[in-house]
């Protein structure tokens, strides 16, 4: 089975998910918040045995170090990863007894027992991951919970259109170490204007614009989690804080995953744009928005293998369409969708200026949702 991270990761020796954690507290915190939103205090995580897949450079374990898990399994494909994972765990002083490192795919891994599995930032984009959560689903104990990522052609939108433009940047530029140079300096002020970032504008080049997982076409979403973790597991919860029950504790018939899922349905809109307050959305004017959100996202995957740069013109018009469909929705998202428009055009006439688009400029999708999933 491919997996176009490890490929990619591989090929350049990376591993861009570093953070910077000089203020541990800080790091602490942001994470602290995330398992709040999932419904998990993070006294769930004391005397824990925890599994966490794909670690990367092991900045969030180091968190659960913190909080007092008993024992981490890491299981981590990627060379550059162990080894900055490795580096991490020397700085901050891990007991060495306290963990265990695999170097291997979660597909070639097994054990269980686990009380909390964490597989982040990867599930998303692999084609296989409704095998490895069958996996996963046998490995957490009785009451175990597992955590996942998500992705939503609502969420990554922005980015995508993003990358787009970023990539008619580079369309002369075949060196990697190049691309990520000229990239970041284009898009480090945009970052840098995002509240809460903790990664380096080069890792975050990396992956967003050039790692090829993130276009790969595959898009685990929230309600394909939720249909995989069903009938053995139940949403715990979600970051964003997408879903309500209003449900009578009593009831203990409520049928969680048919409102749940009609709740991501009616609310996925909200993805949109990182910051955009709850919006209710006529489902059939939504239906239309995907499908030309599909088409121009389609266009953005064909430029990065013919950087034909007609395909901006064919994308605009997807995005007059977007604009119309949005402007009595959102008025911010709106005049980022016109921004877009506007950018895409001028790729062909006076060329991208980035005073031009302000919102555009300040505009970050939610491209990446966070589910927790417990043992019924
Ligand atoms: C985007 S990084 C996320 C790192 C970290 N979990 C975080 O959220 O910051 C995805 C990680 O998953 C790893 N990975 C991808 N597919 C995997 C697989 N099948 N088995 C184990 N690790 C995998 C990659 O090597 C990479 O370190």
């Amino acid at each position: 089975m491919g997996n176009e991270f490890l490929d990619y990761y591989g090929k350049y020796n990376i591993s861009p998910v570093h953070q910077n954690i000089d203020d541990f507290n800080l790091h602490m915190t942001r994470r602290k918040k995330l398992y709040r939103q999932l419904g998990m205090p993070i006294k769930l995580f004391r005397d824990a045995r925890v599994l966490e897949i794909g670690p990367g450079g092991g900045y969030n374990t180091l968190c659960f170090f913190q909080w007092g898990a008993k024992h981490i399994d890491l299981v981590e494909a990627n060379k550059a990863g162990i080894d900055n994972m490795r580096e991490n765990f020397a700085l901050y002083g891990i007991d060495a007894s306290l963990y265990d490192i695999f170097e291997t795919k979660i597909e070639n891994f097994s054990s269980e027992n686990y009380d909390i599995i964490i597989a982040e930032g990867f599930l998303q984009y692999l084609s296989n991951s409704g095998e490895i959560v069958k996996k996963l689903k046998g490995m957490a104990n009785e009451s175990g919970i597992i955590v996942v990522t998500c992705a939503d052609d609502f969420g990554d939108f922005v980015e995508t259109m993003k990358r787009m433009i970023a990539h008619s940047f580079i369309k002369e530029v075949s060196e990697h170490n190049e691309r990520v140079k000229i990239l970041s300096h284009i898009f480090e002020p945009q970052l840098k204007s995002l509240q809460g970032v903790s990664r380096p504008v080069e890792d975050w080049v990396q992956d967003q614009f050039l790692n090829p997982a993130l276009t790969n076409g595959v898009e685990w979403t929230i309600a394909n989690a939720i249909e995989d973790f069903s009938p053995e597991f139940e949403t715990l919860g979600c970051s964003p804080h997408m879903f309500s029950d209003w449900s009578w504790y009593k009831n203990i018939w409520y049928d969680m995953k048919t409102q749940y899922l009609a709740q991501y349905k009616m609310r996925r809109f909200s993805l949109f744009l990182a910051g955009m307050e709850e919006r209710a959305v006529d489902p059939d004017i939504v239906a239309e928005i995907d499908l030309n959100v599909r088409r121009a996202k389609h266009s953005a995957r064909e430029y990065e293998i013919s950087y034909d740069n007609t395909l901006f013109l064919k994308a605009s018009e997807d995005m007059e369409s977007l604009c119309h469909l949005v402007q009595d929705i959102d008025p911010n998202l709106h005049s980022v969708f016109c921004q877009i428009r506007d950018a895409f055009r001028d790729i062909n006439e006076a060329g991208i200026c980035w005073n031009r688009y302000p919102d555009l400029f300040k505009a970050f999708g939610r491209g990446m949702q966070y589910v927790g999933f417990v043992r019924q």
